[in-house]
């Protein structure tokens, strides 16, 4: 039997709240709406969404904007910080309170402070997605992975997953990271020291039975792997920029580099992309990062309506 979850009201601020029951959960929820496009169409429709992002964005502003309509909600905030208040110096406190005022029914809110969806979830009792805060989670991204590893190969279990890049700076392989620790996955972390996957994840991971491998480059796994997650060297969040210069071209992953590599791998990147992913894989059978970032569509309508609820 399903175990009985109830998201409705539930903030969505680390992907470490969430065990293998919910997150199974919200991948069925992202099956039944792929499988039955149109479902959830207007479900939310009378509901406000803030979108909050104190920081850029592409993909996660726009699939959540897009979610929302699609479910009927109201769309209001701001996609950066150029057009609002925060320009004169309105705290993250003070823009909660107006749109709490508003009437927002959910916040999604990004910011380059990491904590930043935990206070806002702390100040109001409007539940509070995390779109991404500093160099430590992006919650919905990890979600969206698992539902586009589930569709690739039917399953998450039994995978070997090898993440390259940035893991020191870069949210979304510890979002992902922690997500995978639900499941009975081999995990290698891929990265020179100094990107080297922080500590406290690989506490948290051993604590969970998943211990991880630790390689620096990628000619030494390749062959082993199911999923590649290549990520971008976070250049705003490195705190050197020498150190910036001399790590930036690390890795690029390309058709040589996955010459060695099963026919079944697929490569993930959250994107953007700038040195780390050639473009002359995207028309090989690993590319997998184009219909990982439009899952992100599905899944966030999926979320929504979890959370705020009162849909279908
Ligand atoms: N993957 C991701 O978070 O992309 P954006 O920064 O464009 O939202």
């Amino acid at each position: 039997m399903e175990p009985d979850i109830d998201f409705v009201g539930r903030d969505v601020v680390s992907i470490r709240d969430f065990k293998r029951d919910d997150l199974e959960h919200i991948l069925k929820a992202f099956d039944d709406l792929e499988k039955h496009r149109g479902s959830l169409d207007g479900a939310l429709k009378g509901k406000l969404v803030a979108l909050l992002f104190f920081e850029p964005s592409t993909r996660t502003y726009s699939s959540f904007q897009i979610a929302a309509e699609r479910l009927g909600m109201t769309v209001t905030g701001f996609a950066g910080p150029t057009g609002s208040s925060i320009t004169k110096g309105e705290t993250l406190h003070d823009t909660v309170k107006m749109f709490e005022g508003y009437g927002a029914d959910v916040f999604v809110i990004r910011h380059a402070k990491m904590g930043a969806a935990r206070f806002a979830s702390e100040i109001t009792d409007v539940p509070v997605i995390n779109a991404g805060d500093g160099s430590r989670e992006h919650p919905t991204q990890a979600m969206l992975d698992l539902c586009t590893m589930k569709k690739a190969f039917g399953k998450i279990d039994g995978l070997r997953v090898g993440m390259l890049g940035d893991l020191r700076f870069g949210r979304a392989s510890s979002s992902l990271a922690y997500a995978l620790s639900n499941f009975d996955v081999e995990i290698t972390f891929i990265a020179p020291e100094a990107l080297q996957m922080r500590q406290e994840v690989i506490h948290f991971l051993k604590q969970r039975g998943v211990t991880p491998r630790r390689e620096s480059t990628l000619e030494k796994v390749a062959e082993d792997l199911d999923v590649l997650y290549v990520t971008r060297i976070q250049k705003e969040r490195i705190p050197d920029p020498t150190e910036y210069e001399r790590v930036r071209r690390i890795y690029e992953v390309n058709l040589e580099a996955l010459k060695e590599a099963k026919p079944s791998l697929k490569v993930f990147h959250p994107l953007p992309r700038v040195d780390e992913l050639a473009t002359d894989v995207d028309e090989t059978i690993h590319a997998q990062y184009l219909e990982q970032a439009a899952a992100g569509l599905p899944l966030r309508m999926a979320l929504l309506n979890l959370v705020v609820g009162g849909g279908r």
